[in-house]
C-alpha cells in the first residue's frame, strides 16, 4: 500500500515523522508531497497512491482521475468542503475526516482574536475587557464547544446557535442556547463561527444578519471564507464604524478591507487555526491509524461520504 501525505501546508515536522511512523509499522509505503505550488506536482504524486492525507488541499475530478489505484482520502482536520465528495464517490473513494482533533488549536486562535480585537489590535490605547461580555457561538460543534469552555474562564457570558445540536445538550454545558441565527446576533457583542461551508451556509453571514449586533460589535470568522457575504461585510463595516472583523481565512476583498478599516480588520496571512504542534500530531496520527484501519480491518467510522 503506499500512503501519501500531500500538504500545501505543511504539518510540523515531528508530527510528519510520527505519521510516517503509524504508516512503517503498518507495512506500508510512506511518500511525502509537502509545500507543492502547481496543481501538476499534486497530480503527478496521486497517480500510483491507494491513499491521501491531505489538509486543505484540493481533491476535485481531475486529482481524483489521475489517482487510479485510489481507495481512500483522508481529511486530517474538520471540514472536508475541499473535497469532491459526489466524484469521490463516484471514483469509489472512501473520503473521510478526523473530527475533534484540532479543535482546540482552532478555538485557542478565536480566544486570541477576541483578546486582540478588546485590547485594539494592542496599539497603545485603552481597550476592554471580555469579563462579562456576551459571546456568541455560531454552531456547537467540537471547536465551538472549546471556544465556551475557554470563554467561560474568561467570565463572557456564553451563548450559542446549533441548528442541528439539542438545545438542552448546550444549556447542560452551562451555555445559553438560542433558538435561532438573528437572535443570537441580535444578542451578542462578539460573535465566533464555526459554521461548515455548505451550500446551504455559504454568504449566509449577510448584511442583514451582522446588522442585528449591539454596539461595538465583534465578528471572528476561524471558520471558512465563504460563508460571509464579503460585499455586504464591507457595506456592514462602512455603515457601523464600531464594527470589528478578525478573520483567520483571507476574504478575497482584503486590499478592500485593509485600506478602508485600519485598525478594525485583521486577517492572519495564512489560515493558522490548526497550525500547532499538537493539532498536526493530533490530526495527523488519527488520519494514518483510519487509514491502516480501513485497510486491514475495513473500519469506516469517519466516513463521510457513505
Ligand atoms: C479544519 O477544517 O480542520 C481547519 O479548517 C484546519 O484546516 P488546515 O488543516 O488547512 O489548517
Amino acid at each position: 500500500m503506499k500512503i501519501l501525505i500531500a500538504t500545501e501546508k505543511p504539518f510540523a515536522a515531528d508530527a510528519v515523522q510520527k505519521i510516517k511512523q503509524v504508516i512503517d509499522n503498518a507495512g506500508f509505503d510512506f511518500i511525502l508531497l509537502e509545500k507543492y505550488t502547481n496543481k501538476s506536482q499534486l497530480l503527478d504524486a496521486v497517480k500510483d497512491v491507494n491513499a491521501i492525507i491531505i489538509r486543505s488541499d484540493i481533491i476535485d475530478t481531475e486529482v481524483l482521475a489521475a489517482a487510479k489505484d485510489l481507495k481512500i482520502v483522508v481529511r486530517a482536520g474538520a471540514g472536508y468542503d475541499n473535497v469532491d465528495l459526489e466524484a469521490a464517490t463516484a471514483h469509489k473513494v472512501a473520503v473521510m475526516n478526523t473530527p475533534g482533533q484540532n479543535s482546540n488549536a482552532v478555538a485557542e486562535l478565536a480566544a486570541g482574536m477576541m483578546v486582540s480585537a478588546a485590547r485594539n489590535f494592542y496599539d497603545g490605547s485603552s481597550g476592554t475587557e471580555l469579563l462579562g461580555k456576551k459571546l456568541g457561538i455560531h454552531a456547537y460543534g467540537n471547536v465551538g464547544r472549546n471556544v465556551a469552555r475557554i470563554a467561560k474562564g474568561f467570565g463572557m457570558d456564553v451563548y450559542a446557535f446549533d441548528a442541528f445540536f439539542p438545545a438542552d445538550a448546550i444549556e447542560k454545558e452551562g451555555v445559553k442556547a438560542l433558538a435561532s441565527a438573528e437572535e443570537l446576533y441580535a444578542t451578542c457583542q462578539y460573535v465566533s463561527l464555526h459554521i461548515p461551508a455548505t451550500a446551504e451556509t455559504k454568504n449566509s453571514i449577510n448584511y442583514a444578519l451582522l446588522s442585528k449586533m449591539p454596539k461595538k460589535a465583534v465578528l471572528i470568522n476561524t471558520a471558512r471564507k465563504e460563508v460571509i457575504n464579503e460585499s455586504e461585510l464591507e457595506k456592514l463595516m462602512e455603515d457601523r464604524p464600531d464594527f470589528k472583523y478578525l478573520t483567520d481565512i483571507t476574504p478575497g476583498n482584503d486590499a478592500v478591507l485593509k485600506a478602508k478599516f485600519p485598525g478594525r480588520y485583521f486577517t492572519t496571512p495564512k489560515k493558522m487555526g490548526a497550525q500547532t504542534a499538537e493539532a498536526n500530531n493530533n490530526a495527523g496520527i488519527a488520519a494514518a491509524n483510519q487509514i491502516v484501519d480501513f485497510f486491514k480491518n475495513g473500519n469506516t467510522k469517519f466516513q463521510v461520504n457513505k
